[in-house]
């Protein structure tokens, strides 16, 4: 399997489509459309009813689908107490394990978890958390996840705000080769107001998916 280094380049931006809003009775064929159409990483939104007030998918559903894409899967785990699933999650062909600072109590534990098994790790903030709940973390992370829409479901509005924030975080971070990614309401009208503020992954469902031309999406989301 030749996936996708999740090596952060800086000033390289990726396009990581969210499969939340693909046909989930063909989803094997939705993969490969992403990879012909020049999609960088897939990102597969995790819920559990409980963090969030939705249900998607879990480790099985991303094992059938690990033979379908050789992109990197970016697996963003909106989940109580994640650490319970880890090892899963990993077992299951996840590269990405992004996990929400307010779901979990013991957030250096869990970072250093995921590496040891040999993912990259993140860390996912809701719009309402500060930034400073990183500062202790900053050297246990690959990747800051910046929700520009309160998680939960596909096809909300950005939220403004979420710029500053994103600025806040590249501040933060200094040096580090960290990604930034940024996700929800992200379309090609905004996609360089995120890019500009320092984001380097940008995730987007409805916008690739209920578009004419997936791959002039990513190309304009790109920039
Ligand atoms: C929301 C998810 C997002 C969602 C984005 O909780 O984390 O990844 O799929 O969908 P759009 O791009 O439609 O806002
Ligand atoms: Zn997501």
């Amino acid at each position: 399997m030749s996936r996708i280094s999740p090596t952060y380049e800086p000033g390289r931006v990726l396009v990581a489509p969210s499969i939340l809003s693909a046909d989930f009775a063909k989803l094997g064929e939705e993969l490969r459309r992403l990879e012909t159409a020049g999609a960088d990483w897939v990102h597969v939104d995790v819920m559990d009813g409980m963090f969030v007030p939705n249900l998607t998918l879990g480790p099985p559903i991303i094992e059938a689908l690990r033979p379908h894409s050789n992109l990197l899967f970016d697996v963003h785990l909106m989940i109580e107490k994640p650490e319970r699933y880890l090892a899963d999650f990993r077992d299951a062909g996840a590269d990405v394990l992004t996990v929400h600072a307010e779901a979990c109590p013991h957030l250096h534990r869990t970072l250093t978890e995921i590496r040891r098994l040999g993912c990259k790790a993140g860390v996912s903030l809701n719009p309402s958390t500060p930034v400073n709940v990183l500062e202790n973390v900053l050297d246990e992370l690959d990747l800051v996840l910046v929700m520009s829409v309160n998680p939960g479901f596909g096809g909300q509005s950005f939220i403004p705000r979420s710029l500053e924030k994103i600025a806040q975080v590249r501040q933060l971070l200094g040096e580090r080769p960290v990604h930034i990614e940024v996700d929800g309401g992200i379309s090609p009208k905004n996609a360089h107001l995120v890019r500009a503020a320092g984001a380097t992954v940008l995730v987007a469902g409805s916008a690739v998916f209920k578009s004419d031309s997936i791959p002039d999406t990513i190309r304009a989301l790109r920039g």
